[in-house]
């Protein structure tokens, strides 16, 4: 029995802040963004988005494909972030209620920085092994922040991925062998006390690279495929560049020819999204996948997918998937689209305004400015509680 992704959607933010009108602020060519990042856009969450807002509207295209006992079988969804919203109660709660899922359901978040959706994905695997009638809500949810004015600003952004993992999957099945890597690094971390990452840049490079390493060791003598057995590859992306210079760096580890046409395209489907979307942490690599399946020009169906999904502090996952014949009935590649082309671009001006607001601290009733064109808003934070509500998009979905 195969098991692996069944659905797939991601969602972003309503607005986009051009690298280019980045660039004079730091005093730097937008070359240094385009080229060296590999960056050309980040999606800037308004105050009424968060994790919460865009994880249900990744999900939202997802459960209402499903017939109604067919979202009964959703009794497990799990939601990984590093973004998450309440010290205690899981965001994954609050997207339940929003898409109107069974209460018959175990609802948890994970966190381990950018990696915790693939532990998500490899839960949700071992929950449909044991039990194939019933299906994984996992989501990966984030807003990547820094400071003002620092080097990671540039590679901020925002973004949902969310995927229904079941038996006999129409997208993607995915394989029983992965390569790990544990190791414990400051690379990147944010103290319950910061509303921005602490990062230090260099060694964050160095710590992705190493544990590519480890993993891909760990993934051979596991038993894993071979590199050459492998058709495309998607890393986990904080910039586009990363993946690039990931790929360099497996590719001569695994002793395979550096042919610079191969390599390019073995990877660069896999980019086209997060080079407009931004660092989007655990949806990055998963947005990554999509960015594949709906610009992938030849038909992928039996291609043999390598995923590296790395979060600093640091853990790493390396594994494999094998598309699935006709998943191309089943992408929402014009919905995608849509969502990015729909987006406003904002001035810096503009993006600074929508970036300041703080989380109020005193328990009074502040209602939060009506921004976001997405399904769902944050309308309140009243009583220390956040309140959530449908807009009149959530009617209009992407299908
Ligand atoms: N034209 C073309 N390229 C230019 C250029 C120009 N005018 N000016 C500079 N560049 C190139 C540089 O040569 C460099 O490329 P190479 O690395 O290939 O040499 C690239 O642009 C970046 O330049 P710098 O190294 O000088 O950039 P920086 O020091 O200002 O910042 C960074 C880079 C450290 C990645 C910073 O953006 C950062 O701290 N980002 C956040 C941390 C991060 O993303 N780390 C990644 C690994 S950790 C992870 O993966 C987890 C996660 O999601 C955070």
């Amino acid at each position: 029995m195969q098991l692996g992704i069944d659905d797939l959607a991601f969602a972003t933010a309503g607005r986009y802040l051009d690298l280019a009108d980045l660039a004079p602020v730091h005093g730097v060519e937008p070359a240094k963004y385009t080229v060296g990042l590999g960056q050309d856009r980040m999606s800037v969450c308004a105050p009424d988005e968060d994790v919460v807002t865009l994880a249900a509207a990744a999900a939202l295209p997802l459960v209402e494909a499903l017939a109604d006992d067919e979202r009964a079988a959703i009794r497990t969804v799990l939601l990984a972030t590093e973004s998450g919203i309440d010290q205690s109660k899981s965001a994954g709660v609050y997207v339940h209620a929003l898409l109107g899922l069974s209460p018959a359901a175990r609802v948890v978040e994970l966190k381990q920085a950018c990696y915790s959706g693939t532990s998500a994905l490899q839960m949700a695997l071992a929950l449909v092994a044991r039990n194939p009638e019933q299906k994984v809500l996992v989501i990966c949810s984030d807003v990547a922040r820094y400071d003002i004015g620092s080097a990671g600003e540039p590679t901020q952004g925002c973004g949902a991925v969310a995927m229904l993992v079941t038996a006999n999957p129409r997208l993607v099945a995915i394989e029983p062998v992965s390569g790990l890597h544990t190791s414990d690094v400051m690379d990147f971390w944010r103290p319950n006390y910061r509303t921005t990452a602490v990062v230090d840049g260099r060694l964050s490079l160095r710590a992705y690279t190493d544990a590519l390493t480890g993993a891909w060791e760990d993934f051979r003598a596991q038993g894993g495929a071979e590199f050459g057995d492998i058709d495309a590859f998607v890393y986990h992306q904080p910039f586009t560049k990363m993946a690039v210079k990931a790929h360099a760096h497996l590719t001569r580890l695994a002793g395979a020819p550096r042919d610079a046409a191969v390599m390019d395209a073995q990877i660069a489907d896999t980019l086209r999204y997060n080079r407009e979307i931004g660092n989007s942490y655990t949806a990055s690599m998963y947005i990554g996948l999509v960015s594949l399946l709906d610009h992938a020009t030849e038909d992928l169906g039996g291609s043999r997918i390598g995923f590296f999904s790395y979060g600093s502090g640091a853990v790493g996952e390396l594994f494999t998937g094998v598309v699935q014949p006709g998943y191309r009935a089943h992408l929402r590649t014009a919905a995608h689209r849509r969502l990015l082309d729909e987006r406003d671009r904002v001035s810096h001006a503009e993006y600074l305004r929508i970036v300041a607001p703080v989380n109020p601290v005193d328990g009074g009733e502040h209602d939060v400015e009506r921004l976001t064109r997405g399904p769902f808003r944050l309308a309140a934070i009243t009583g220390h509680q956040r309140l959530y509500e449908p807009t009149t998009a959530a009617a209009t979905a992407v299908a």
